[in-house]
């Protein structure tokens, strides 16, 4: 072994998440890797997600549709149908195999989509009828154009509840520890939460509790339906992913932060941008907080040393580093991520062919 710290770096603390023992807190982010053809997961993740597991380590999967009007990317798992609950099982049980703790991460694109990936090419769904404006590139090289959604009537949002929820029990049925609901980046949940896209004048629109109120209903009915201990939340009040903005980020993580601890529901959160942690970390502190979004191996020690987070998810540097934990243990080099092949098809190349510091996996 080279370069053996005489003590843990803080990375590699363990840590309690609810009644998950988790012997580091270098967690594999959810990245969406465009490879689930037919939109059910394949053969192929058994080994990509098991390189990536560890003993007492933390996966959240790439994001996973929970109905046939979820989808707005190509090759991207559902998780609605029998078929795709028995293709993530074998995929699961590599990951338990080898110690990991693994939540599958749900999510509705909503507006970020088109009539294409939509059941009888209808228009996608969202909180509003406004197209997204920004030229959004969805696969890192085309820039997608998306159409005018249709605001959804007050008298469908039991079904996309309802839709979660049964998503999440499929979750369960495949033999994952947990869920982690989408509701950042500009997705539906968020598309609800965000002042700049929300503009309904019913129930599910208007003030801050009004534009919380569905994420909020569809963390009850999960954690109704599976456990709350086993559902998470993904955020991002400040970023402004997929045109989905707010004008008063701060007033809205505050808020969505203290629903959810109030409630004390969840088990972690995920916030995006270092300088919001420390609010959000406050009024989250019954809960465990997961921050991602550019932490290197100095970055993700500080942020845990001083408290800004308990976990730390990693994404484009786990991608390329299937032994993440172990080089940040060893302080080892890491492997650059080729960004080419981040959303390509082909099952091997930029998915499973990353080295192994020892050459091994
Ligand atoms: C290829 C790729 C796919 C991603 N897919 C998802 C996704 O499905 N769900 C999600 O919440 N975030 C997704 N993200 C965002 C990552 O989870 C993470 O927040 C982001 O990569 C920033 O962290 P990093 O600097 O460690 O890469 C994706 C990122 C990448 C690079």
């Amino acid at each position: 072994m080279i370069n053996m710290e005489a003590s843990p770096i803080p990375l590699l603390t363990p840590y309690k998440m609810g009644e998950f023992e988790l012997s580091h807190r270098v967690v594999l982010a959810p990245m969406s890797r465009l490879r689930s053809y037919n939109f059910t997961a394949q053969p192929h993740a058994i080994l990509y997600y098991s390189q990536r597991a560890t003993k007492g380590g933390f996966l959240i999967s790439e994001a996973s549709g929970i109905s046939e009007t979820a989808q707005g990317y190509p090759n991207t798992p559902g998780i609605w149908k029998k078929e795709h609950v028995e293709a993530w099982k074998p995929i699961v049980d590599a990951v338990h195999d080898k110690g990991g703790i693994f939540f599958c991460q749900l999510w509705h694109a909503g507006r970020v989509s088109n009539h294409g990936f939509q059941p009888n090419g209808q228009a996608p769904i969202s909180s509003t009828n406004k197209a997204i404006r920004a030229k959004v590139h969805i696969d890192g090289t085309t820039a997608a154009d998306f159409p005018p959604p249709r605001q959804l009537r007050t008298d469908e949002i039991p079904t996309i509840i309802n839709d979660f929820r049964i998503a999440a029990r499929n979750v369960m049925d495949a033999g994952f520890d947990g869920v982690e609901l989408h509701a950042a980046n500009g997705y539906l949940l968020d598309q609800f939460m965000k002042d700049q896209v929300n503009d309904r004048t019913d129930e599910y629109g208007g003030d801050l509790q009004n534009r919380c109120r569905l994420p909020l209903e569809v963390v009850k009915a999960v954690g109704d339906e599976i456990g709350h201990k086993r559902v998470g939340i993904r955020l991002s009040p400040y970023a402004d992913y997929n045109d989905a903005a707010d004008s008063n980020p701060e007033a809205l993580a505050l808020y969505i932060a203290e629903s959810l601890n109030e409630s004390d529901i969840c088990t972690f959160k995920e916030g995006e941008t270092k300088q919001s942690l420390l609010g959000m970390r406050k009024a989250l502190s019954r809960v465990t907080f997961v921050a991602a979004g550019g932490y290197g191996r100095d970055s993700g020690n500080s942020a845990i040393r001083s408290g800004r987070c308990d976990l730390v998810a990693y994404g484009r540097r786990f991608l390329a580093n299937p032994d993440l934990p172990r080089r940040f243990e060893i302080n080892g080099p890491l492997n650059e991520y080729d960004r080419s092949t981040f959303y390509t098809q082909y099952p091997v190349v930029g998915y499973i062919d990353y080295p192994f510091l020892d050459n091994h996996g």
